[in-house]
């Protein structure tokens, strides 16, 4: 039997223990989070599809690990993807599904390696949460984009729970120059009665 890793994901403590925990998890997490029924991903390209026409777009899918997140992008019309994340065997695996332009190994604990407006969309797609991408993240990826970029991102309960997740998105609403487009609350992983939000955020200046 395939060993499950999904229940001790909210419980990561250092960025190497996260790195091993993909690694093993790689040949296998696309199985086992489908099981259960995973829906963020559709849930996060619908709301940019909502509120982004231009279908090509560059989107930079960070924590894109096997390319869930992509495929869903991709199911949406999005055809300008490029990928990054922690842990290379996850990015073995998103390389496979040829719908990425680019993939990149990245540490979400260090400043993001890209210029200010490189991409016109940022997507972290269950990225940002605990053992994961740390809450001052949030304000990281967004400062990245240029004018009129969007930031979609989601929140599960796990880190809704962990009370400093959302206080960071609270304080980038209270910037000027972050327009809130729309945020819900909706199905995360229902086979475990996870829920997370999936924020879309502007950049008007
Ligand atoms: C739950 S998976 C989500 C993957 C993909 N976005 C999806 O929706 O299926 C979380 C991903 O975040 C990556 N990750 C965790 N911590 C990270 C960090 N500090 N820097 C970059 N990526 C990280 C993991 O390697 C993993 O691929």
């Amino acid at each position: 039997m395939t060993k499950a890793f999904l229940k001790n994901s909210y419980v990561l403590n250092s960025v190497d223990n996260t790195r091993d925990y993909y690694r093993d998890w790689a040949a296998s997490y696309d199985e086992e989070i489908t099981e259960n029924g995973y829906q963020t991903p559709k849930r996060c390209a619908e709301a940019l599809a909502r509120h982004q026409e231009n279908k090509s777009v560059s989107i930079l899918d960070i924590g894109c690990g096997t390319g869930l997140s992509g495929m869903a992008f991709r199911a949406e019309g999005f055809n300008n993807l490029h990928g990054n994340d922690l842990s290379q065997e996850m990015l073995d695996v998103a390389a496979t599904r040829s719908i990425y332009q680019t993939l990149s190994l990245a540490d979400l604990h260090n400043p993001l390696d890209f210029d200010t407006g490189a991409y016109d969309v940022i997507a972290a797609v269950g990225v940002i949460s605990v053992g994961h991408a740390p809450p001052s993240t949030i304000a990281q990826m967004f400062g990245k984009l240029a004018q009129d970029g969007i930031f979609v991102f989601s929140i599960n309960d796990a880190s809704i729970a962990d009370g400093t997740f959302v206080p960071a998105v609270e304080q980038l609403l209270a910037s000027e120059n972050a327009l809130l487009c729309e945020a819900h609350y909706g199905e995360h992983l229902p086979k475990i009665g996870m829920k997370s939000t999936v924020y879309v955020i502007k950049k008007t200046a």
